[in-house]
């Protein structure tokens, strides 16, 4: 593999809250105490076991580790910054040097301080004055840490699953959204959500206030760190069609909503962007794919076309996640090996590709879905918490070794 550049970061990313365990200060503990979404608990108590985590990583030939910091736990309460949490998260950092893997850093990856989700979240017109306090605490507190953050994690994940499927907190849904869901699994949901027409209203002014929080925690972050690399990760799915034109249309739109609106709204305040990719959905279709454990269709090869859409933007991107659940480990090695080759073919493109983050490390709370769905490189037993290295690990390793052989 001749084409990744020097320095080329490879590694996994993982959550707070899916990882670290005993999160409870936010809208997704809340939640789960109200029976709406399973509950989280000790989870991988990666809280107090991440020198343990990172020596893995290590061993698996990783250079660079993407996580979240925890905005419920260094805010606590409005205005109110816990100087404790900011101390734990310093010896994270210094635990991924320690080890000479890069740190990326994002801000806010889905889970909301309750003080903020209780009193309207990102309704809240001032959500952006908000959060970009928080940035700038952060970023002054870590700054000497950390070259990489990201202010945010797929804000139209979280706004089409709490504003239209009704399958997040805040648990508003949209019926209509089913119409065009490529998975359908708001349904799922149905009997939790508050539902109406209304959501749809309130989809579309927070995705607005989302776009104006990522531009000013970008630009509270940069006037403390000017130098530091600041971008926002994006979950793009890449929509395409077959020869028909009206398919081709289709697809234009779906890319266009789904990626573009946002993009467009922020990427002058991008230094670099993050790309998430899981689905694609081709119109036209007739092949039958084999499917994940969230059932969704195993392409890895499209995370070519999608870092295409992005690079649009003519900014360095990277994959800050992308992986699939699968607790058996019969396709992730394939996957891996797949998706690795069709990321090379995009730097082969002029993609400036600057690093390559599988979701994710280990084992982790999948969301609604809860602890079932297994995405990582680690499989964890939860009642012993004794990590176990699966197979295609390995594979990966191999895969990092030659790209950096040249
Ligand atoms: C999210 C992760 C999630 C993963 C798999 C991404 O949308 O950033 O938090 O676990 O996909 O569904």
């Amino acid at each position: 593999m001749k084409n990744f550049p020097e320095g080329f970061y490879w590694g996994a990313a993982t959550a707070s809250y899916q990882v670290e365990g005993f999160n409870e200060n936010n809208d997704w503990a809340k939640a789960a105490k109200e029976g709406r979404v399973p509950p989280a608990g000790r989870l991988a108590d990666h809280y107090h076991r991440y020198e343990e985590d990172f020596d893995i990583a290590k061993d698996l030939g990783h250079n660079a580790h993407r996580f979240s910091i925890e905005w419920g736990r260094i805010e606590p309460q409005e205005g109110v910054f816990d100087q404790e949490e900011i101390e734990h998260y310093r010896k994270v950092l210094k635990a991924l040097h320690k080890r000479k893997i890069t740190p990326f850093v994002t801000l806010w990856h889905f889970t909301l301080p309750l003080w903020f989700s209780e009193s309207g979240g990102f309704e809240r017109k001032d959500a952006p004055e908000v959060f970009a306090r928080y940035c700038a605490f952060v970023a002054k507190e870590l700054g000497d840490q950390c070259d990489h953050f990201s202010t945010m994690n797929e804000p139209n994940v979280f706004g089409s699953n709490g504003y239209l499927r009704g399958s997040w907190p805040p648990f508003k849904r949209f019926a209509a959204t089913d119409l065009v869901s490529i998975t359908n699994s708001g349904r799922m949901f149905e009997s939790r959500a508050d539902k109406g027409i209304r959501p749809f209203f309130l989809y579309l002014r927070v995705m607005k206030n989302l776009a104006r929080t990522h531009n000013a925690g970008y630009d509270a972050i940069k006037k403390i760190l000017p130098k530091a690399d600041v971008g926002v990760v994006k979950h793009v799915i890449y929509f395409h069609a077959n020869w028909n034109p009206f398919n081709k249309l289709k697809a234009a739109i779906a890319n266009y909503s789904w990626t573009h609106i946002f993009m467009k709204r922020t990427y002058k305040k991008c230094d670099s962007i993050g790309l998430n990719y899981y689905f694609h959905k081709k119109f036209g279709d007739n092949a039958v794919y084999e499917k994940t454990d969230m059932d969704w269709d195993i392409y890895p090869e499209g995370i070519y076309g999608s870092l295409i859409m992005l690079w649009k933007y003519k900014k360095p991107i990277f994959v800050s996640e992308a992986g699939l659940a699968d607790a058996q480990d019969i396709y992730r090695a394939d996957y891996i090996t797949r998706q690795v080759a069709a990321v090379e073919k995009a730097i082969d493109s002029g993609v400036d590709l600057r690093g390559h983050m599988y979701w994710s490390l280990f084992d982790n709370y999948e969301w609604a879905l809860g602890i079932d769905k297994k995405f990582g490189l680690v499989e964890i037993d939860y009642k012993t918490l004794e990590r176990k290295i699966r197979p295609s690990a390995w594979v990966y390793k191999e895969l990092i070794e030659e790209a950096q052989k040249g």
